[in-house]
């Protein structure tokens, strides 16, 4: 197989060694004769992958005793649905900060609900480039929380400090920067993520919940409610048993490999080398503003959509792959996760600029 990079912004690239670890236990988990997908989410075998999950995530991020940690199915997507039925109590709005795609889909949610939804702040005037200051004057204290995406992956902006909303608990979608910032949990109510970026497989949302923002309303499901599913560990229902033993390979490795400085020193770098490359360049762009470039996705464009198809198209035949822009964004990105390595982003460089040499008179 010829060598390739996958740029994908997700599901994404794992780290090998993850990968590598599940083929070798694949058919027989730990002299079980069973493969870790045919056991019993109720077995000690699997019980003790789920812990060892939640206890290596809570060392990585250093999770307070005070919050609850959830591994749950339905997407991110899902978490704009369940955030709003269990937080907003009658009478209450809740704010939203509009930077990209996805938290207008998040506020959407909320407003299909009923809610009263208050858009505090928006980019939406510059395309989504930046990262809109919030003034604590601006959130109103009686609302039910905050809503941010710390890492808009289409547009490739992120939060470099998180707002002080006094004491409005701020609920943040950190799906594609999880584990690659060092946010500290305690300056969120809630956190969620779909996990196909930088945690493991697709069908695992990772929610963390400060313990008082449990319980709030009655939910109209069991299964929409963070109390249940709480109370069971998890385990309310068959959870994504695969993907979460997937996701505890890959704590294991990120841990081995530093943790989540080491993430921060090394995503930096790699975003580093890519944004300094495209300044040298005459040909490609960012289109993000200095001040809130994302270290995990990155787009850049030609200004040219002719040329910019020209480069997906040869890039994809070189082995880059994924590499093409949102289809709201145009242009290329570049999702460099955790998992993603150095050499795939020189690689990528010395491409950029051969073929920059090569069509440069265009
Ligand atoms: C920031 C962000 N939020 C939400 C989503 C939606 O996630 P899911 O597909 O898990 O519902 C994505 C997916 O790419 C995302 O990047």
């Amino acid at each position: 197989m010829t060598k390739i990079y996958n740029f994908s912004a997700g599901p994404a690239v794992l780290p090998k060694p993850a990968l590598e670890k599940a083929q070798a236990e694949l058919l027989d988990y730990r002299n079980s004769g069973m493969s870790v997908m045919e056991l019993s989410h109720r077995s000690s075998l699997f019980e003790e992958i789920i812990e060892g999950a939640e206890s290596l995530l809570r060392e990585l991020m250093g999770i307070p005793e005070n919050y609850q940690v959830l591994f749950l199915q339905g997407g991110a997507s899902l978490q704009f649905t369940m955030v709003p039925l269990n937080l907003i109590k009658d009478g209450q709005k809740a704010l939203y900060v509009n930077t990209g795609s996805w938290s207008k889909k998040a506020a959407a949610a909320a407003k299909e609900l009923g809610k009263e939804v208050e858009v505090i702040a928006s980019s939406e005037d510059k395309k989504f480039t930046y990262i809109p200051e919030i003034p604590l004057e601006a959130i109103d204290q009686d609302a039910a929380y905050l809503h941010i995406t710390t890492n808009n992956t289409i547009e490739g902006t992120a939060y470099q400090k998180i707002p002080n909303a006094g004491k409005v608990p701020i609920v943040a979608d950190m799906s594609s920067n999880i584990l690659a910032n060092d946010y500290k949990v305690e300056d969120f109510g809630v956190i969620y993520a779909g996990a196909q970026k930088n945690i493991g497989p697709a069908g695992l949302t990772v929610v963390i919940i400060r313990d008082d923002l449990i319980g709030l309303t009655s939910p109209i499901a069991p299964m929409l409610d963070y109390q249940t599913q709480a109370k069971a560990h998890s385990l309310y229902n068959t959870p994504p048993t695969f993907a979460i033993y997937m996701a505890r390979l890959v704590f294991e490795w990120l841990k081995a490999e530093g943790g989540v400085p080491a993430m921060l020193k090394q995503d930096g770098e790699k975003s580093s080398l890519l944004y300094e490359a495209i300044k040298r360049s005459k040909m490609f762009e960012s289109p993000v503003d200095p001040g809130s470039r994302s270290i995990t996705n990155i787009p850049f464009v030609t200004g040219d959509a002719e040329l910019d198809k020209a480069f997906v198209a040869e890039a994809t035949k070189a082995g880059f792959m994924n590499i093409k822009g949102h289809r709201s964004v145009g242009g290329m990105r570049a999702s460099l996760y955790n998992a993603f390595p150095k050499q795939g982003v020189l690689d990528l460089i010395q491409f950029m600029e051969t073929f920059e040499k090569e069509h440069g008179g265009k």
